[in-house]
């Protein structure tokens, strides 16, 4: 048999049509990226790159005297670079008059005035804040009779070509690696059409409809072909909601189920994305199969957890060969043989975990999380909205509460937006009826029933809610607060209801954070002192509430770390209802017994108003309390898997230092 003879070349071809990664010249690192991809630290940062690229292209294109013609998106992810070219023009004078744009979609049914149109988007966004003429900026239009829609359609791709095609095209991404409009399924020919949105897209956007049933259906969409057209794309992404979708655009086959993937055949593409949304990327995820690395204590935590759970083999049971074989040799030679690296990485592991979360009183604390001193410890949980704390970290907040900590928690938010209309009437109606029944004169609350029922009877959809119902909303949501804090056993006035101005627009829209919500912050640690503040740490989404609420404690907490009493004062950060901490993150996993569990679900029920087909349902149908067992359980399960105790359930935390 003759030897087969394989060249570099072909070893080359080999590596990127398997998906096993490419490399270059020897000593370069290995690629798995077939789509050039930007990484920043912030989505901030990376929008800035962005906001700099168009300007730029602007001003080029205006020194040729020639019109520069932009693709434009909508969507939460080009939000800020929409914001930061509005401040280029109010500051930089950066004009717009040499702009045509041509938006991506538009919602079919919608009227161009209604608060959900991607037409009051872009007019918001951009349009009416810089010197764009109004006759320059297209988007599709939604109220175009079903007959005319073909004729309609062809006539908007040819308005681009008229002007000479797109210059620019930005692009977000859906979850299901949708373009525009072009849902999985759409094929790389395809053209400006009427399409109907995949379920997980209308989910997706149920959060700003107010509920799935509000959503649309159908879409109008530029096709994939006039994108593909565009001679010059940037793609953004942010946050690990996206992370799974970028991993397989950019390294995984070309494939009409995710139609992000269509542009590795764009010969000038580059997707930006931020950590979050990198964090599946091979070169993110495991880093030492692409290239050196320094192996410092995280690295080594991150990689053996990795390659533990890859080989669904315990920790204290990989031997040098596993090492090996999944490129983590020099890690090997480095340490002489995998024991000693085991044992490391588990007796770490070991040592986040902890029944005493405020400390354990007169025990050696030398290798726990937390301080044994002071013995009791002034608490402070911050819960974005009313129910964070108990969905979030329920079993933590008893425990603490169970172990003579005086625990306070600040709700950050009302809330009010996450409850519905019935509701509401529901909560008036029973003032009502109770005044009756005990003879209460009220003619102020009988007015306020009549009136909220009179809005809630004529409010369409893309109203926004009158000032009385928002107040009676968020009312309810701090009674079921309350009813969490007596359930678990502190008393209401350990309940602080912080009401950031931030939050009451009455829409989905938040306002920036201003001076006012980090003063409210400020205030309530500096009236506490604790020794522990508790936080969600969600950083991913930069348009979220929990982020917001993030930004303003940490904006507090910048200003007090001077004072004396913040030298005792410890962070600890838990993940919001979505997701949880990467194993190798955790600094400390608090176990749940199942009867612990059991009391947690009650806790959550008290949240009535967030129960059984809740306003904000997102992608995830299931209920809260569900997705909390399901997301405590697993960490359990995880830490058993890695030959670690088996426990029932488990929340995590991870430090923040100042
Ligand atoms: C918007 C659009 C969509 C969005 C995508 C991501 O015009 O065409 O493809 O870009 O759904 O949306 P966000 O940015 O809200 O995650």
């Amino acid at each position: 048999m003759s030897q087969q003879t394989v060249s570099p070349q072909t070893i080359l071809m080999q590596a990127s049509s398997n998906g096993k990664g490419t490399t270059g010249t020897i000593g370069q690192p290995i690629t798995y990226e077939k789509i050039p991809t930007q990484i920043f630290a912030d989505s901030k940062e990376a929008s800035y790159a962005v906001a700099k690229e168009i300007s730029d292209l602007i001003r080029q294109k205006q020194k040729e005297g020639k019109p520069c013609v932009l693709g434009l998106a909508t969507g939460s992810s080009p939000k800020t670079v929409y914001a930061i070219l509005v401040r280029m023009h109010r500051e930089e004078g950066l004009s717009f008059k040499n702009v045509i744009s041509f938006n991506l979609d538009e919602y079919y049914q919608m009227e161009p005035d209604s608060i959900y149109s991607y037409h009051r988007f872009m007019k918001e966004q951009l349009f009416d804040h810089v010197d764009i003429p109004k006759e320059n900026y297209f988007l599709p239009d939604g109220t175009v009779p079903a007959p005319l829609l073909r004729d309609y359609c062809t006539s908007y791709e040819n308005k681009i070509n008229a002007v000479g095609g797109l210059d620019f095209q930005l692009l977000g991404i859906g979850g299901n690696g949708h373009i525009g409009f072009n849902e999985p399924g759409s094929l790389i020919n395809s053209h400006t059409r009427l399409i109907t949105l995949d379920h997980s897209t209308r989910a997706a956007a149920s959060m700003e409809f107010g509920g799935l049933h509000n959503v649309p259906r159908k879409a109008i969409t530029l096709g994939v072909a006039p994108i593909l057209n565009a001679r010059r794309v940037v793609l953004l992404a942010w946050g690990e909601r996206k992370a799974s979708v970028i991993k397989s655009a950019v390294e995984g086959p070309v494939t009409e189920l995710n139609p992000a993937s269509y542009l590795q055949a764009h010969a000038d593409v580059t997707f930006v994305v931020d950590e979050s949304a990198a964090s599946e990327l091979t070169r993110i995820k495991t880093p030492w199969a692409v290239d050196s690395v320094v192996w410092d204590n995280k690295m080594i935590k991150k990689a053996v957890t990795h390659l533990s759970q890859t080989l669904k083999k315990p920790i204290l049971k990989l031997i040098d060969k596993d090492y090996n074989d999944n490129g983590m040799s020099d890690l090997l030679a480095q340490y002489g043989a995998c024991y000693e690296i085991n044992i490391n990485v588990f007796n770490q592991l070991q040592h986040t975990i902890t029944g005493w979360p405020g400390g354990k009183p007169n025990a050696d604390d030398t290798h726990r999380p937390e301080r044994a001193q002071p013995a009791k410890k002034r608490v402070l949980i911050f819960s974005p909205h009313p129910d964070d704390d108990i969905i979030s970290m329920g079993g933590t907040f008893q425990r603490l509460v169970d172990q003579g900590h005086e625990v306070h928690v600040a709700y950050q938010t009302s809330g009010n937006i996450a409850v519905a209309d019935d509701e509401a009437l529901r909560f008036i109606d029973f003032v009502v009826d109770f005044n009756n029944g005990f003879d209460i004169n009220s003619p102020d609350a009988n007015k306020l029933f009549l009136d909220a029922k009179e809005f809630l009877r004529h409010t369409k959809n893309s109203e926004i809610d009158s000032p009385e119902v928002r107040k009676v909303k968020g009312l309810i949501r701090r009674g079921e607060a309350k009813a969490t804090c007596r359930f678990v056993g502190i008393p209401t006035s350990q309940a602080h209801f912080l009401d950031m101005p931030f939050y009451e627009t009455g829409t989905v829209q938040k306002k920036p954070i201003g001076e006012e919500d980090i003063k409210i912050i400020e205030n309530l640690i500096e009236e506490i002192k604790p020794h522990q503040i508790y936080a969600a740490g969600d950083f991913a989404d930069p348009h979220g509430t929990h982020k917001v609420c993030w930004d303003a404690i940490e904006a507090a907490l910048q200003r007090s770390k001077h004072k004396n009493f913040m030298k005792d004062c410890w962070v600890w950060l838990y993940r919001g209802a979505w997701a949880e901490w990467d194993i190798y993150e955790i600094e400390m996993a608090v176990p749940m017994s199942p009867d612990q569990v059991l009391k947690k679900r009650q806790g959550i029920f008290k949240h009535q108003s967030q129960k059984d087909g809740v306003v904000f349902q997102g992608e995830d149908s299931r209920e809260f309390w569900q997705r909390a067992e399901e997301r405590n359980a697993g960490t359990a399960q995880l830490y058993d898997s890695l030959g670690l105790a088996e426990y029932e359930a488990m929340e995590a935390f991870v430090r923040w230092k100042f």
